[in-house]
């Protein structure tokens, strides 16, 4: 039987990720539309924003409950599997290529240094682009359970420090649109209730 803290733990953790999810979502969708991007890929970006992390319920056990960011090596490996299991689940839903393929390399960098594949520059597709810029500035202004967010100020200096992973004019086109006042509101975090119900057999 599932403890009352474990649940409690898992409750945090799968609204946090729903969280994460909306607010990575609304915010690629704005990148994209700064970027000039047609409506219907920015559309499907926002998609793909909601969805970049569904590989990590394969990887649960690695993360849920965590009271620290740090993962010995093994861990590393283990976790770093999320974008290609969720390009795998994504496969068999239908999904465009489009979001598949934003999914499946939101964890690559620009400079290379990123995984799953290694790859670098516009060989990353531009969705998975948006998406590595939205998801690190969605994670820092977000409370983690050992951490308080960053204010927005400073999660964009944390984000300059690392530029090299971002592609520039994706990191431009964020910039100019955290700093339109009207969009202030419409990407806070939404206060999404989860109950995780014990299952009964
Ligand atoms: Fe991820």
């Amino acid at each position: 039987m599932m403890s009352k803290v474990l649940d409690r733990i898992l409750e945090e953790d799968v609204k946090e990720e729903i969280n994460h999810g909306v607010r990575v979502s609304n915010l690629a969708y704005h990148v994209a539309k700064t970027l000039g991007l047609y409506e219907n890929i920015c559309r499907e970006l926002a998609v793909a924003g909601m969805l970049h992390d569904i590989g990590k319920l394969k990887v649960a056990g690695y993360l849920y409950g965590r009271m620290e960011d740090t993962l010995d090596v093994e861990e590393m490996r283990y976790v770093r599997m999320h974008s290609r299991l969720g390009y795998e689940i994504l496969m068999r839903e239908d999904y465009s290529d489009f979001i598949i393929e934003s999914v499946l390399y939101h964890h690559e960098n620009f400079d290379g240094s990123g995984y799953p594949e290694n790859l670098q520059a516009e060989d990353i597709p531009i969705g998975a682009r948006i998406l590595r810029v939205c998801d690190v500035y969605a994670a820092l202004t977000s409370d983690r359970p050992y951490r308080k967010a960053f204010d927005e100020k400073t999660a964009v200096e944390l984000m300059i420090d690392e530029v090299k992973n971002f592609d520039m004019r994706v990191f431009l086109a964020f910039q100019k649109t955290i700093h339109e006042v009207e969009l202030a509101h419409s990407w806070g975090m939404p206060d999404i209730e989860v109950r995780i119900e014990e299952e009964t057999t």
